[in-house]
């Protein structure tokens, strides 16, 4: 079985949408298998966006990722990964199609962070890596 991993991110979770993005995952028919509420660390942060560590634009993403708790949670399902992908939208919330959830619920706030609601892993690998710093005593 497939299985991803879903951020809320600060701005998600400080917006009220943790409900929302739940209530559409269960929705879509994605079983939750684990969750937690918690402020991720550098540390986390490096390792999650290591493809990332060094851009210009990282140092605004740690300050965005560090700014308040995250909701991080693993869901299954048959093609989970390219489904959740397509429902969380391209990255600007202000290009994403309406219908997912960058496209219905983000904007852009003027404040130089690009503050997109929720991540999705970008493949089973990324999948495997991430479920694996994130929730490191979950059973495969
Ligand atoms: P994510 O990893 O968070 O699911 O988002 P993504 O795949 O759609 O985007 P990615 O390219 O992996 O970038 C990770 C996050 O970094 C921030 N970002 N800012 N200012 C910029 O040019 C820029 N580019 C990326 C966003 O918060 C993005 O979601
Ligand atoms: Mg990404």
């Amino acid at each position: 079985m497939d299985r991803t991993l879903v951020l809320v991110k600060p701005d998600g979770v400080a917006r009220g949408y943790v409900g929302e993005v739940l209530r559409r995952i269960e929705a879509k028919g994605y079983t939750i298998v684990a969750m937690e509420l918690r402020v991720p660390d550098r540390a986390l942060l490096d390792a999650h966006y290591a493809e990332h560590v060094g851009k210009p634009f990282f140092p605004d993403l740690v300050a965005f990722m560090t700014s308040g708790p995250v909701v991080a949670a693993v869901i299954e399902g048959q093609r989970v990964v390219e489904a959740w992908r397509a429902m969380m939208g391209t990255t600007d919330a202000t290009k994403a199609a309406p219908g997912t959830i960058r496209g219905d619920l983000g904007r852009d706030w003027g404040n130089g962070s690009t503050e997109n609601l929720v991540h999705g892993s970008d493949s089973s690998e990324s999948a495997a890596r991430e479920i694996a710093l994130w929730f490191p005593t979950l059973p495969g």
